[in-house]
């Protein structure tokens, strides 16, 4: 008995040599994640990070890529522009990944796509949503691509939406100045809701972080809009909308894919019954692809997959599908084969990139409901 386990863990321990030895660094393709795995968005980095953990798992049993296995290092960039951009230069310089996935947000992906040009390293950014994001001015950066809908798209979505489906006329702005994305989705709504016929009835600011949104609440609830649309991510959203409740303010809000967290729901305790956000995807899709991706995320890391979820395993996917097919793995051949990706199916939508880098996708709008997220519609483009 004790014979064979010693013989059992002798082998055991050859195996292991054997196959360290088969997946050794040149054997090995190493691709780098940028992503805020703590801090005030830390839902959105440790999503994305699952569903690339779970992109890696599906490519490593096909037997990967050019016969070489698939690995991920992740820097922590705690939702800080600058921490974002040192760990791409990091990940490139001392890692040498092949292809750069990240960020979440669009501050973030900005602060790295430079980065990913001058070395001539892929950047996919899952979700950020900011024109610039993949424009160097007027020019598409050669090297930065993204698998999501650009806020120019998201927002007419939910202008629309507002005033076609739910026929308002006044609606109130909410945006936080610090963030890139939710200046650019706030302008592109204010524009679009107009151009409708619309009002805008205050234009009001904060910063990300902020605890006290009283004062601008008051001066919104003093022009009685009939919306509050407001760009923030998860944990201002819901924090402002408690805060609104409290002040007597009963209309719905109204918002972007950064409200998109489990946790919006944690904090906004209800505050946010009745209100309406664009986003990516709905796990309540009954598609077969998206129903079997969320029986196996729930499976593996428990807990319902949300965007960042979806769209950083749809990332990773499109990155490999670019890897295969590009004639070999540098990274002018890789950009080469991701700005040729058409029609490939990912669990967020069918992914084609156009001549700025973007994919041409659905949006679909999400109204809250006993503090879940319920489907309503979907948008194409
Ligand atoms: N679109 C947001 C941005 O560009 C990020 C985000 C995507 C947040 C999806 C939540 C869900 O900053």
């Amino acid at each position: 008995m004790r014979l064979s386990r010693a013989l059992a863990l002798t082998t055991l321990t050859i195996l292991a040599a054997a196959c360290e030895k088969r997946t050794s660094v040149a054997e090995t393709i190493l691709i780098g994640h940028v992503g805020s795995l703590t801090g005030s968005e830390a839902s959105f980095g440790t999503s994305t990070e699952n569903g690339i953990r779970l992109a890696i798992e599906d490519i490593n049993a096909k037997g990967g890529i050019k016969g070489k296995r698939v690995a991920a290092k992740t820097y922590d960039d705690q939702g800080k522009p600058e921490e974002a951009a040192v760990a791409a230069t990091r990940l490139i310089t001392q890692d040498k990944v092949t292809v750069l996935l990240g960020e979440v947000a669009s501050s973030r992906s900005l602060a790295m796509a430079p980065i990913a040009d001058a070395n001539q390293v892929p950047q996919i950014s899952p979700t950020s949503t900011n024109p610039r994001v993949t424009k160097d001015g007027d020019k598409t950066r050669p090297y930065v691509f993204r698998v999501c809908f650009i806020d120019a798209f998201q927002a007419t979505v939910m202008a629309k939406f507002a005033r076609e489906s739910l026929k308002l006329e006044r609606v109130a702005i909410l945006r936080d100045v610090g963030s890139d994305y939710s200046v650019g989705l706030a302008d592109f709504f204010s524009k679009k809701f107009e151009e409708l016929g619309g009002t805008i009835v205050s234009d009001q600011s904060f910063k990300s972080g902020d605890q006290d949104f009283k004062a601008q609440l008051t001066t919104i609830k003093g022009k009685s809009p009939e919306m509050i649309y407001t760009t923030g991510y998860y944990t201002d959203v819901a924090l402002l909308a408690r805060q609104a409740r409290e002040l007597g303010i009963k209309v719905p809000l109204g918002g972007g894919d950064g409200w998109d967290s489990a946790k919006l729901f944690e904090i906004a305790q209800g505050a946010l019954d009745g209100s309406y956000f664009s986003n990516h995807y709905s796990d309540e899709n009954p598609d077969p692809r998206i129903q079997s991706f969320v029986k196996r995320y729930r499976e593996k890391f428990g807990g319902t997959p949300d965007s960042m979820a979806a769209l950083g395993y749809d990332a990773a996917h499109v990155a490999f599908d670019a890897m295969a097919r590009a004639p070999d793995l540098s990274g002018p051949a890789i950009a080469a084969a991701l700005a040729a990706t058409k029609d490939f199916p990912g669990v967020a939508g069918v992914i084609t990139i156009d001549a700025d880098h973007n994919a041409v996708k659905s949006a679909v709008v999400l109204k809250i409901e006993k503090n879940k997220a319920r489907y309503v519609t979907t948008i194409n483009p």
